[in-house]
């Protein structure tokens, strides 16, 4: 009797703490064009239901919708493509065979050498940011921005080539969405070629700003996907944790909150839902998540030191550049103070981009070309902290892969990114962005004398 019920008890444990490995074996992703508006309304309608996992989030005609579907669906959905008379083909014929792909490692790699061939687990992430910063103290500066809800540190860097007062300042932003693989592997590039890049155009970006670059801003949901289900994308809050069997959903799906829907700017006023089974679940409150309410108060505690004039956010995939405001579509997206700077700013950098491997990336407003959003991070930064120059891109890739991008594509994609942002700098920095306020003190000095020689 008293055994039993300690055998119970570690089984009730045991069953609440570990949840199963989630795999994806034999799933397939099909990949489906609408050609009419009738197309469009059915796959809007299998969509809706929440029948079949969707990959893609636009649907219109000639865009390609990719759609994840379990092996006991996948004959429902053949015969009903078949009936409706669409075409489909298939994008992956296994889904955990590219995610297997995805945690392969080089045999022969040197431990001790991080690289960008393969996918760093948020261990060896952290491990090689404590080592940088140990190797680099005359200018990197070890930071942790705050706590997850299950107690990891947001780790990230500030680097600081000049050490000059009133500097300008720049802040990126990684892995809020856990299964977008692709954007901590992007960070960390960017804090390896700001740190020990011979180009002078990098050197040029790293040594004039100051940079506060945050690889994994939501550790709990990136950790999650390597050890129990690559496709999770929010963070792992439990405290919402209730039945989601009405949506033909796991449980699971309600533990957890999507960050970049529960910042105080315009929360849940539109693309963001109060239904914990949700994928867009806003959370209870604004800044109810740690690690939301932890970006925003390092934004704002870092505009006190300086002049923090560009935020960046990666996440994939899509191969966009999204410009603040991600709710105005239109003749609106003027709400944006400085919309045409902004746009054209990323319009020049991605021409840029695109010379490196040949790269589409498309820019606009996520309402103009991706959906409707609210409290995302990047708008509140724009928004509510008033940071002249903000981002989001949607990295690699347009679809093929989703966010399993195999591993020899993270260099490319890196290498395409650094040109974008140098070619961005550049141009904002034509503009008139990026001044300090000593400088533009000095310019205004300048005129005023001209001004009037030329009078007098
Ligand atoms: C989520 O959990 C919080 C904290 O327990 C609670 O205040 C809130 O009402 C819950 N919201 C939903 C939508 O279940
Ligand atoms: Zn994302």
């Amino acid at each position: 009797m008293y055994l039993k019920h300690i055998f119970f008890i570690l089984y009730f444990i045991f069953t609440i703490t570990k949840s199963e490995y989630v795999s994806y074996r034999k799933y397939k992703v099909y990949k489906v064009i609408p050609e009419t508006e009738k197309n469009v309304q059915i796959l809007v309608d299998l969509q809706k239901n929440n029948h079949f996992t969707f990959w893609s989030d636009t649907i219109e005609i000639g865009s390609n919708v990719r759609i994840m579907i379990t092996p006991e669906e996948q004959k429902e959905f053949e015969d009903y493509m078949n009936n409706v008379g669409m075409n489909f083909s298939i994008a992956i014929n296994d889904v955990q065979d590219a995610i297997d792909a995805q945690l392969y490692r080089p045999p022969n790699r040197d431990t001790s050498e991080y690289a960008w061939d393969y996918y760093q687990t948020l261990e060896e992430i952290y491990d090689w940011v404590d080592k940088i910063a140990e190797q680099h103290t005359d200018v990197v500066t070890l930071v942790t921005m705050g706590y997850s809800v299950e107690g990891r540190p947001i780790k990230g860097v500030k680097i600081d080539h000049k050490k000059r007062a009133n500097s300008t300042i720049g802040m990126i932003e990684g892995g809020i969405h856990a299964r977008e693989w692709i954007s901590p592997a992007t960070t960390t590039w960017i804090i390896k070629e700001f740190l020990t890049s011979t180009n002078p155009d990098v050197r040029f970006i790293a040594e004039n700003i100051v940079w506060h670059i945050f690889p994994v801003t939501n550790p709990d949901g990136y950790v999650y996907t390597f050890t129990n289900n690559r496709m999770w994308r929010k963070n792992r809050n439990t405290a919402n944790f209730t039945s989601c069997a009405q949506w033909n959903l796991n449980d699971d799906m309600s533990n957890g909150i999507d960050l970049n829907r529960n910042f105080g700017f315009l929360w849940m006023t539109t693309g963001a839902s109060s239904n914990p089974c949700s994928e867009i679940f806003a959370g209870p409150t604004p800044f109810s998540e740690p690690e939301a309410l932890s970006i925003a108060t390092y934004v704002n505690k870092i505009q006190e030191e300086g002049n923090l004039v560009f935020y960046y956010a990666f996440h994939s995939f899509s191969q966009l550049v999204l410009v603040p405001f991600s709710h105005v579509g239109g003749a609106d997206v003027l709400a944006a103070p400085n919309y045409g700077d902004l746009y054209e700013i990323a319009i020049k950098g991605m021409e840029k981009l695109k010379l490196r491997h040949g790269t589409d990336y498309i820019v606009g407003t996520s309402a103009d070309i991706l959906y409707e959003v609210s409290g995302s991070s990047f708008d509140w930064v724009k928004g509510d902290a008033h940071v002249p120059i903000v981002y989001l891109f949607e990295l690699r890739d347009d679809g093929n892969y989703g966010f399993l991008l195999p591993a020899p594509l993270i260099v490319p994609n890196n290498e395409e990114i650094i040109d974008g942002l140098i070619e961005m700098d550049r141009v904002a920095r034509a503009i008139g962005y990026y001044r300090s306020s000593g400088y533009y003190f000095k310019i205004n000095v300048v005129v005023l004398i001209l001004s009037l020689i030329v009078i007098l």
